[in-house]
């Protein structure tokens, strides 16, 4: 698919997610396959005000095109000066971020509370649309809450006002994170729009990967929580579309060679002491339902050298019945 001229070769793209998914570990999602990658949240503001923290998230490997800096915020000119500073670190996509359900976010009226104001929702899209000479997408959820789903609607207003694609996660901002997937506004959404339109929500396996196609009629799908500990996701889930069948997990001992190879760019990227305080929640993704790994929990959270995780690593490989 493509979103406007930008090829996008694959079945699958990584959601954007703050806190979780930097460089490090989207590059590896794109070693494993991921068709596209979204950066963490960047607010506009905090690019406005010279902020370093919020310039260091635009970061883009170069081995991740193509791929998207997203940015947050509730004015239009700001988030067309932001999307504009955006353009030095060379991205293939703007994305604007009209989902985000957290508190602080929703507070400074930014993010999912876009939802409830459709005219500045299109106020901004425009505004960052001729701001900038790439594409610029737009992600969102199904409304505000179960009352006021209204995510047809605002998808034609982001389509009409310059949007050369959309994410839909299928949830709306009561629910945050809490099940069920709304999977058939999604389609709605699709059927509702002619630019691509990317389905996003709960897709945890390949399995679930072909239904959201196979429901929505999705141009492409995203996925979040699913990949946390498991990149290895994305190549399956490629295996299973084009072939119908797909390899098995790693073994415990691929596993941990996989978190090694992320803790190791993670310290790259972010000096020893930041990159291990950042690879523990990894760690117990990585680890999860690994036999016997619960015990070594309270470790892999504590963790500080990196030959403290490779021993911890072996001891997960070395775990018998
Ligand atoms: C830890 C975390 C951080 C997130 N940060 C962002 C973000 O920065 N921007 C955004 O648009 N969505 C963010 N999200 C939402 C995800 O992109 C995605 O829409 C959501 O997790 C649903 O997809 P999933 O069920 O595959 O996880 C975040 C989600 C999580 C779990």
């Amino acid at each position: 698919m493509k979103i406007g001229n930008v090829n996008i070769d694959g079945f699958c793209a990584l959601a954007p997610m703050a806190g979780v998914a930097d460089i490090s570990f989207r590059v590896l999602c794109k070693e494993f396959g991921a068709a596209y990658t979204v950066g963490e949240m960047v607010s506009a503001k905090g690019v406005s005000m010279n902020d370093k923290k919020s310039k260091d998230l635009m970061q883009i490997d170069s081995s991740e095109h193509p791929s998207a800096i997203q940015i947050f915020g509730n004015d239009p000119e700001v988030m067309a000066e932001a999307a504009k500073y955006a353009l030095s670190f060379s991205p293939d996509i703007i994305d604007i971020n009209m989902g985000c359900p957290a508190p602080k976010i929703v507070k400074n009226k930014s993010g999912s509370v876009l939802m409830k104001n459709p005219d500045l929702a299109g106020r901004i899209t425009r505004a960052v649309v001729n701001a900038v000479d790439i594409p610029v997408t737009v992600k969102f959820r199904t409304g505000w809450d179960s009352l006021s789903i209204n995510c047809v609607e605002f998808a034609k207003i982001i389509e009409e006002s310059g949007a050369a694609a959309i994410t839909i996660h299928g949830r709306t901002k009561e629910q945050m994170y809490a099940p069920p997937v709304d999977i058939d506004s999604i389609k709605a959404v699709k059927n509702a729009v002619s630019i691509p339109v990317i389905g996003n929500g709960d897709i945890f396996t390949p399995e679930d990967a072909k239904n959201m196609y196979e429901i929505t009629g999705c141009d492409l799908i995203m996925v979040g929580r699913g990949s946390l500990g498991r990149p290895w996701l994305f190549s399956q889930i490629n295996e299973y579309l084009s072939s119908g069948i797909y390899s098995p997990d790693p073994t415990p001992e691929e596993r941990m060679n996989i978190m090694l190879r992320h803790a190791e760019n993670i310290c790259k990227i972010r000096g020893i002491k930041n990159g291990m305080c950042e690879i523990r929640k990894h760690a117990l993704w990585y680890t999860k339902g690994l036999k016997g790994s619960a015990k070594l929990r309270n470790e892999f959270s504590i963790v500080k050298t990196f030959d403290e995780l490779k021993l911890l690593a072996e001891k997960v490989t070395e775990i018998k019945d």
